[in-house]
């Protein structure tokens, strides 16, 4: 059976040129974006998108230009929790401008266009294929998204990465070397285990990993105002630098459902807790 190193030259359809070329458009597009920051994890639901959302406010509440790119296309979080569901893609004269929050996030999220009653739908050439075509056609969708929004001048871009371990590397391998990687972690030994295979999996590639965060660190108690232990297991150590840890506030995660910005809970323990893990982050970057 021929494999995939078989294939001799491109059968005319000029598909190394084409894809050189996006390459390049996209390379262009990015040129005004200081920092590329992908925020991962490996494990499923520990907040992934919930940091990307809130670290996101707390820069842009310190004067700095954010986007965030959604690259979760299956299960997008960024339209509910930025309020931008429903948010139109406006065409530019040359690119598409990206729907933005009322503090002034720029956000790419498919929630905006798909409602949450609906999947989103990679087709298929063939039954039982479909495995095949996924990678390919959401890596395909995630480089037109690359190329055809406009990213402008930026502090930072967020990109708030899926689940999965395997799928981590993926994106660090696409978006290159000018990525750095921030991972989220909650105090599980099971998240931890999880977590540790993506810093294992990355250290083998050319992405800066900044360090991780350990999210529901505790779990915040309004009545006695004080951060209550959540987990048995003691604080995660993954052998990279620990930017922070913010623990589980009921409040934020109504926040999170209700598309609120942390600008309306300054103050707050798990307010204190992002603000000091986007300095840390900040000083990472600029090291
Ligand atoms: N520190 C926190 N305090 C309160 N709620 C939180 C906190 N972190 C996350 N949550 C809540 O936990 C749930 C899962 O968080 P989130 O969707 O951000 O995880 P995720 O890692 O992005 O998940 P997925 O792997 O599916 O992308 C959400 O409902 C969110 O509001
Ligand atoms: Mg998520």
């Amino acid at each position: 059976m021929k494999s995939y190193h078989d294939i001799v030259g491109d059968g005319g359809s000029r598909i190394l040129e084409q894809v050189a070329e996006q390459r390049s458009r996209i390379a262009d597009g990015l040129a005004g974006v200081r920092h590329l920051v992908a925020v991962g994890s490996g494990k499923g639901g520990v907040g992934k998108s919930t940091l990307t959302m809130h670290l996101a406010n707390a820069l842009r509440a310190r004067g700095l230009r954010i986007a965030i790119l959604d690259a979760d296309f299956n299960g997008p979080s960024q339209a509910r929790m930025a309020g931008v569901q429903g948010a139109l893609f406006v065409p530019g004269s040359h690119k598409v401008s990206l729907p933005r929050t009322k503090n002034g996030i720029g956000v790419f999220s498919m929630g905006s266009v798909i409602p949450e009653s609906e999947a989103l739908d990679f087709e298929s050439a063939a039954h039982g294929e479909s495995h095949t075509w996924r990678a390919t056609r959401e890596f395909a969708l995630l480089a037109e998204i690359l190329e055809s929004f406009e990213w402008g001048a930026l502090d930072l871009l967020l990109f708030d990465l899926p689940p999965g371990a395997e799928r981590t590397v993926q994106y660090a391998d696409f978006l290159g070397p000018r990525t750095s990687f921030l991972l989220v972690t909650i105090p599980s030994e099971v998240a931890r285990g999880v977590v540790a295979r993506s810093v294992a999996a990355l250290s083998k590639g050319a992405n800066r990993v900044l360090g991780y965060v350990e999210n529901m660190s505790g779990y915040y108690c309004r009545d006695c105002n004080a951060v209550k232990p959540l987990f048995a297991s003691p604080p995660a150590r993954l052998g990279i630098p620990c930017l922070g840890s913010v623990p589980f506030d009921p409040e934020l995660a109504r926040h999170c459902d209700g598309g609120m910005p942390l600008v309306e809970m300054p103050g707050t323990a798990v307010g204190r807790a992002l603000d000091q893990v986007a300095q840390q982050l900040l000083e990472s970057l600029e090291r």
